[in-house]
């Protein structure tokens, strides 16, 4: 059988990758797919020809329409990044009939839902393992293999640049900032590094991770997402000593009330194999109610991990091209017509734990009026510390941990807290998950 004609949009790390992995691991690949898969032409504004293996016998232009017209290609990998034009290429791809592979996550998230409808429209696969996690297969996880079961929840450490600069803030007792200078320096941060620490990466993937989960439609405007800029080397080195690690998690999950979906630092504690995932790696911990929670850990960036991700997308679809389109895997696991209207609940309506630090005058019956407002506030303490003061200052650190209760009510307990004329400045909020099975 002819191999597979395939059109690379975007020659950058990911692309380089890919171009690498497929002429690298031809042989095998085509073992696997049934026939062979070939980059016959790409499309990029600037690329270093030397920094790419493999690049022999493609045909490189500088006009991504011309590839995604290309009436030989049969599938599209985008890897341009962004919305425009990668929505536009994306869409036109489809027109023309042909698959797509990507992975943009920021275009799935915000626009999966129109890309989706106009690919069964077609007949056409829209595949993003790419997308979320680079080389973990979570898509195939979760899409495939946990198909069997209803999904709990899931909680993933799914933006390798806020792990390395928390992990470093622990281990090395590093500021925030200084980490993530050294993050951009290595290459580890998004173009833009806001959508790293503030969690809006991290809110792209979990709104997809969601959508697989729970069989809703793709709602990134509902995930509440808060970034780790205003975590302290204190916070870190307080949750450690308390039995916990502090993680930028994206977790969903559903409750009586409707689906979770949220992005914010978050106490685990330290014994949990995921506490343990360090550095730019990633995990995703998914809980069904057959298997149980299971884990799976990987690079979550960089070249070849993510073209292996790329190119396991390529093999699904050249595998699938016979098929008839209603016989393939659901781009979001569940058949379009059942997708649920479940409704993403608000984070005040969200229940879970919460460290609190407070900077509190050290004099006799302060302790008791902060435990006062919670417990009138329905808010159970599990511990309470007074750490020493920093250097130079009057107040002292009054660390605590709480057992889970409604946002909404700690909303307003912290707010009665912060008015006592005995505490200092403002309430310090990380939310607490055990992640028990
Ligand atoms: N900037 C992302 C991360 C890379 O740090 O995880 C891949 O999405």
């Amino acid at each position: 059988m002819e191999p597979v004609k395939v059109g690379l949009l975007g020659l950058g790390t990911v692309g380089g990758g890919t171009v690498t992995v497929l002429s690298r691991n031809a042989d095998e690949i085509a073992r696997r797919a049934g026939r062979g898969i070939r980059i016959t032409h790409a499309a990029a504004k600037t690329y270093d020809p030397d920094k790419i293996a493999g690049l022999d016998g493609i045909e490189v232009c500088d006009d991504a329409f011309a590839v995604v017209d290309n009436p030989e290609v049969e599938i599209i990998i985008e890897l341009i990044g962004g919305y425009n034009p990668a929505l536009e290429l994306v869409m036109k791809a489809i027109e023309n009939g042909k698959h797509v592979v990507t992975a943009n996550k920021a275009l799935i998230a915000m626009h999966g839902n129109e890309i989706f409808a106009a690919a069964q429209e077609k007949g056409v696969t829209v595949a993003f393992e790419a997308a979320v996690a680079g080389g973990i297969p979570i898509i195939k996880a979760m899409r495939e293999g946990l198909t069997a079961n209803h999904i709990e929840w899931l909680a993933g450490i799914i933006n390798g640049t806020g792990n390395f600069i928390l992990t470093e803030m622990r281990d090395k007792g590093r500021d925030f900032a200084e980490v993530l200078a050294e993050a951009q320096a290595l290459g580890y941060a998004e173009a833009n590094p806001t959508f790293d620490v503030e969690g809006i990466d991290a809110a792209h993937k979990l709104t997809i991770l969601g959508s697989l989960a729970f069989g809703i439609p793709l709602q990134f405007d509902k995930t509440y997402t808060e970034g780790i800029t205003r975590i302290t080397r204190q916070d870190v080195a307080y949750a450690e000593h308390l039995g916990y690690r502090i993680k930028h998690l994206g977790l969903a999950r559903k409750t009586a009330a409707g689906i979770e979906m949220r992005v914010h630092p978050t106490l685990i504690p330290r014994k949990r194999l995921i506490a343990n995932v360090d550095g730019v790696m990633n995990a995703v911990l998914v809980k069904g109610d057959a298997v149980g929670p299971t884990l799976y850990y990987g690079a979550g960036a960089g070249a070849e991990p993510t073209a292996s991700a790329v190119v396991a997308d390529l093999v699904d679809v050249a595998r699938a091209l016979t098929t008839d389109p209603e016989n393939r895997v659901p781009h979001l696991a569940f058949q379009p017509a059942h997708l649920s209207d479940l409704r993403v609940v608000d984070i005040e309506e969200v229940t879970t734990a919460y460290y609190l630090r407070v900077h509190a005058e050290d004099k006799p019956g302060v302790m008791a009026k902060v435990a006062g407002i919670l417990g009138d506030a329905g808010i159970s303490i599990e511990a309470i510390q007074q750490k020493e003061p920093e250097e130079g200052e009057t107040h002292v650190p009054l660390v605590m941990i709480t057992h889970p209760v409604v946002e909404g009510n700690m909303n307003q307990a912290i707010e009665k807290i912060e008015a006592l004329d005995t505490i200092n400045g403002s309430v310090v909020r990380i939310r607490l998950e055990e992640l028990g099975g």
